[in-house]
């Protein structure tokens, strides 16, 4: 097969950081406070819009409260589990690398005595019917590393008594939220929206702040998880008093994300640029020979981190060295012609490919990407055939 003729104009898919909004320049940091207090009036003035414009085009609901945490998706995640955990039994559920990530915390680092682990293998999920509306629950919405995503909300119970704390780094701006489900929603700014990493978005239901408020847990917490004094909530936190210095600049950045979210038609525009730019992968896999979804159940396939399994025959029959060799090679070869960078699977999931389809990345760009797949397959598979 010869080289494709058309390259993508932007070669970025990595799932994180991801490709930045399309026509992005640092121009869109001009105007960011640097050299200012994140306490002065204007600085605040701008972290209580980024807030805001999350609130708005997140459609949250307006009595859940929106915190601007540290250490981006984790420090939000961590803050959550230690400072909410242990109140009652929990429901741990995990299907990839993150999920499972959060089961560790909890059973290892918190050592919590009622644990219940609800997982599956990559390329599926559990039956989250099994999930007890007495007990807390925590989950990761989208596995980035498997690319497989809760259907829906629905197994949640609206009468709940535990609460649930749902990890949407890479859902939240792809895909739909049932927010009266969730009470703890986390995400971090250099996913779907393209921003810059290091800032964790804390989103809490009334019922987490009633746990926050009644519950105090038995092991200490360090400054930068405590989010109650005296039994109340720290409000400030939820206004832009961040707990500790957040970088303007990446505020900046993602007030500027924030603003190209609403250019192309906010939620409903994000989730639909997501979804056609899945369309187009699979399109391409319904007709290759070789490519396949490690998601196989469409109903859970992720349209964001779109992962990539090889189905050829050839392949089935080489040993577990070359099976993980092959992929490598291929988004080696991929990165080489500079036509797709860091495109390889997870290093913790199955051989593959993970291509981003978030909204920031350009459906077109995606389109012109699928032939080299082909072209780089058939170069990476006659070298081996070669060597053998
Ligand atoms: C589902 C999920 N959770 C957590 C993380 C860790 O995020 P961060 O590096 O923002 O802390 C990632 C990063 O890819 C992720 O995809």
């Amino acid at each position: 097969m010869t080289k494709p003729a058309i390259r993508p104009a932007c070669a970025l898919f990595s799932s994180g950081p991801c490709a930045k909004r399309p026509g992005w320049t640092t121009a869109a940091l001009d105007n960011a406070l640097t050299g200012r207090s994140h306490r002065a009036k204007p600085a605040k003035a701008k972290l209580l819009k980024a807030i805001e414009d999350t609130a708005r085009i997140l459609k949250v609901p307006a009595d859940y409260k929106i915190g601007i945490v540290p250490a981006s998706d984790t420090g939000a995640v961590e803050m959550a589990m230690w400072s909410m955990l242990g109140a009652r039994g929990v429901d741990m559920i995990a299907w990839e690398s993150f999920g499972s990530g959060w089961v560790t915390d909890v059973v290892k680092q918190l050592k919590l005595a009622d644990v219940r682990k609800l997982e599956a293998d990559y390329g599926f999920i559990p039956d989250l019917t099994q999930v007890d509306k007495t007990r807390d629950v925590v989950f990761t919405w989208n596995g980035t590393t498997s690319g497989a995503r809760a259907p829906n909300g629905d197994w949640i119970a609206d009468d709940r008594e535990g609460i649930t704390i749902c990890d949407a780094t890479s859902a939240a701006f792809a895909m739909d939220l049932p927010w009266p489900k969730l009470d703890v929603t986390t995400f971090s700014w250099q996913k779907v929206l393209g921003g810059e990493a290091a800032h964790g978005m804390l989103i809490l239901s009334p019922r987490a702040v009633e746990r926050l408020e009644s519950y105090t847990p038995a092991w200490p917490l360090p400054k930068i998880f405590r989010m109650t004094k005296g039994g109340k909530l720290i409000d400030g936190i939820f206004k832009g008093e961040t707990i500790n210095t957040p970088s303007m600049l990446c505020v900046e950045d993602y007030l500027d994300a924030l603003a190209w979210a609403d250019s192309v038609g906010g939620l409903d525009g994000l989730i639909a640029r997501s979804e056609k730019n899945l369309s187009v992968i699979e399109a391409f896999v319904e007709k290759s020979d070789w490519a396949g979804f490690l998601v196989e159940d469409k109903a859970i396939r992720s349209c964001t981190s779109v992962c990539l399994k090889v189905v050829d025959p050839w392949f089935a029959g080489l040993d577990d060295a070359a099976k993980a060799d092959v992929p490598k090679k291929l988004a080696a070869l991929l990165d080489k012609e500079g036509v797709a960078l860091d495109i390889g699977a997870y290093r913790d999931a199955p051989p593959g490919l993970r291509i981003w389809a978030g909204a920031t990345v350009e459906a077109s760009d995606l389109e012109a990407l699928m032939p080299w797949l082909d072209w780089a397959y058939g170069e990476v598979k006659a070298a081996a055939k070669a060597a053998a």
